[in-house]
């Protein structure tokens, strides 16, 4: 008779006995819920690349978030979507008083004081280059930009955001950002550092739905190349150092690596951006019968879980709610 002392399978035998020795589950309250607005009015606008994901206006935004909120979700971040004639070299539109983003953020904290709002601080949407940073001479140049970042995070505390996310890789600006927020009376404003965030092929649809694709070259000059996982323990140090209060790393899942490198080597909480190119990927697979969408989806995030991401930024974040209610 053959002996085997260890039978790993006897811990998967039922269904009770599995959910025993579950190591970790999504819960709802781990994510946070991207969305995109636009000016005008009545507007709920599906983005091709990114099916059931819209772009919305003030109005048609406010009524997506009672459902959003009902369904648990406690945390969103905004990304606004400017037309092209509003965009120019300084990104001045993004500290404008009464303008789009500005105004839905005021708009969405009086109407949802308890939903934690989280911001973007980028150039990018704004700007006629199409870069995070400002462009002089054909470079992206790191110091001009940091003011102009410092104060569009200002003009978003002011406006309602919870949780700041500089989303430029720019050296420097998260230190620079908090030593703004602090003098302007926001030293309970959060900021979420994308720590680590890759010079990836996944933000593709994205870009569709901001139309901010670069206008010439490419983000390797300020975003990290996907072959290097030493240097997001830099990044991570750096943000540290300068004050963060969660390190990022974004894409997730050709990433996993490093969220776990983050996670093992700090004590902050530790996010994760499921982006854009992830969620299309599913989708499209799904529409093909390729997937199943549900089983994929969730064994996508948990997998970006257990790497050690606390918190998930996720274009699932309904779909996920919608299913674990059921
Ligand atoms: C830019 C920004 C990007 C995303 C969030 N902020 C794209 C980029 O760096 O070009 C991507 C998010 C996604 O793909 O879902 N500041």
């Amino acid at each position: 008779m053959i002996q085997i002392t260890q039978r790993p399978r006897r811990n998967r035998k039922s269904e009770a006995v599995r959910a025993l020795v579950e190591e970790n589950k999504l819960a709802v309250s781990d994510f946070i819920f991207p969305m995109f607005v636009l000016d005008g009015h009545g507007i709920k606008d599906e983005i091709k690349s990114m099916p059931s994901i819209y772009r919305f206006s003030v109005d048609t935004l406010l009524e997506e978030l009672r459902e959003v909120t009902d369904l648990g979700i406690k945390s969103v971040c905004l990304f606004p979507n400017y037309a092209e004639n509003k965009k120019d070299k300084y990104a001045t539109e993004s500290t404008k008083d009464n303008t789009l983003y500005l105004n839905v953020l005021r708009a969405v904290k009086d109407k949802f004081p308890d939903l934690a709002i989280m911001t973007d601080v980028a150039m990018d949407p704004y700007s006629s280059d199409g870069h995070d940073g400002l462009v002089e001479n054909g470079q992206i140049v790191n110091d001009a930009t940091l003011d102009i970042l410092a104060r569009m995070a200002v003009a978003q505390a002011r406006a309602g955001a919870d949780i700041i996310g500089p989303s430029d890789m720019m050296d420097g600006r998260v230190g620079y950002i908090r030593a703004a927020l602090d003098a302007d009376g926001h030293s309970n404003v959060s900021i979420m550092a994308y720590t680590a965030k890759y010079a990836s092929a996944f933000y593709g649809p994205f870009r569709d739905a901001l139309d901010s694709a670069p206008r010439f070259g490419d983000k390797k000059t300020y975003q990290m190349n996907p072959a290097n996982s030493r240097e997001a323990l830099i990044e991570a140090r750096l943000d540290y150092q300068e004050g963060a209060d969660f390190l990022m790393v974004k894409p997730a899942l050709a990433y996993l690596d490093i969220i776990k490198a983050l996670n093992d080597n700090f004590d902050l909480p530790i996010a994760a951006y499921n982006v854009s190119g992830e969620y299309a990927m599913v989708k499209a697979a799904a529409s093909n019968g390729w997937l199943d969408h549900d089983r994929a989806m969730l064994e996508m995030l948990l997998s970006i879980k257990r790497a050690g991401a606390k918190v998930i930024l996720t274009y699932f974040a309904k779909e996920v709610a919608r299913l674990q209610a059921t």
